[in-house]
């Protein structure tokens, strides 16, 4: 395992990467409505990324996927292909938007509820989205990996959902997959410690029902087993010399 330590100047780019990256979450939030297909939603993510903001969409290419943007809908829990699908009321959907600025990947994805969402979709997002900051609060130089996996655990477990153990977050910089993974489960004190200059992502996948999951044979799309919803939060963060400084908040929520 090796785990690259940004210097000041890759933190500063890695700081451009995370920006951009949040803005076309901004920009794409509002076109999140009944009618617009998932196909489309990527075609305005990719001319957003290539025009606006002179960057590339990772995950064009990335493997053999072959858009530009992953977007899971309802049951769906992460990797999903956009296409031809349309979204509906009562519909939600996770938009995962990866940019490389200057040779640095910014990564982050939010939940988009699609008109009104049902009262367990509206807990599951909200809970997704807390177990995610419950590990993000814990961050800090010294902290080990397994902190940060207790305390999503912790949380999503306690409002009877459950985490998804076959993906996680992933250290990042000029790769898009670095080490080390970053469990969403686990015991504090275990694990990597972290230390000052390490970035990486944090991305629960929380489902409403059982935690296990199928791939489809698209050879991407991954789904609850049971066919429960599922949502996931993520932002890409920075270990600081007093915790942490999250590279991917919203225009809304910046300091
Ligand atoms: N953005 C995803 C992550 O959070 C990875 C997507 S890989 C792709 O790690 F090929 F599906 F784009
Ligand atoms: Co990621
Ligand atoms: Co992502």
């Amino acid at each position: 395992m090796h785990i690259t330590i940004k210097s000041a100047e890759e933190q500063e780019r890695m700081r451009v990467a995370g920006r951009l990256t949040a803005d076309v979450l901004d920009m794409i939030g509002p076109r999140v409505e009944p009618g617009i297909t998932t196909g489309e939603l990527d075609r305005i993510c990719h001319d957003y990324i290539v025009d606006v903001q002179g960057a590339i969409p990772a995950p064009l290419d990335y493997r053999g996927f072959p858009r530009s943007i992953c977007t899971s809908v309802n049951h769906v829990v992460c990797h999903g292909i956009p296409g031809d699908r349309k979204l509906r009321a009562g519909d939600i959907v996770n938009i995962d938007i990866t940019v490389i600025k200057d040779g640095y990947h910014g990564d982050s994805s939010r939940m988009f509820a699609v008109g009104k969402p049902g009262i367990q979709a509206a807990r599951l997002m909200q809970a997704a989205h807390d177990a995610m900051w419950q590990g993000i609060r814990v961050v800090r130089p010294g902290g080990h990996l397994g902190d940060i996996g207790h305390a999503v655990q912790q949380h999503a477990e306690g409002h009877g959902f459950s985490i998804v153990r076959e993906y996680c977050g992933h250290g990042i910089g000029r790769g898009f997959h670095e080490d080390p993974q970053v469990l969403h489960y686990g015991r504090a004190g275990t694990g990597v410690e972290l230390r000052e200059g390490m970035t990486f992502t944090i991305e629960p996948m929380v489902n409403a029902g059982e935690r296990h999951v199928r791939l489809l044979p698209d050879g991407w799309t991954v789904v609850t087993r049971d066919h429960s919803l599922s949502a996931q939060w993520e932002h890409t963060v920075l270990v600081t010399a007093t915790g942490c400084e999250i590279l991917t908040l919203g225009a809304a929520e910046r300091p």
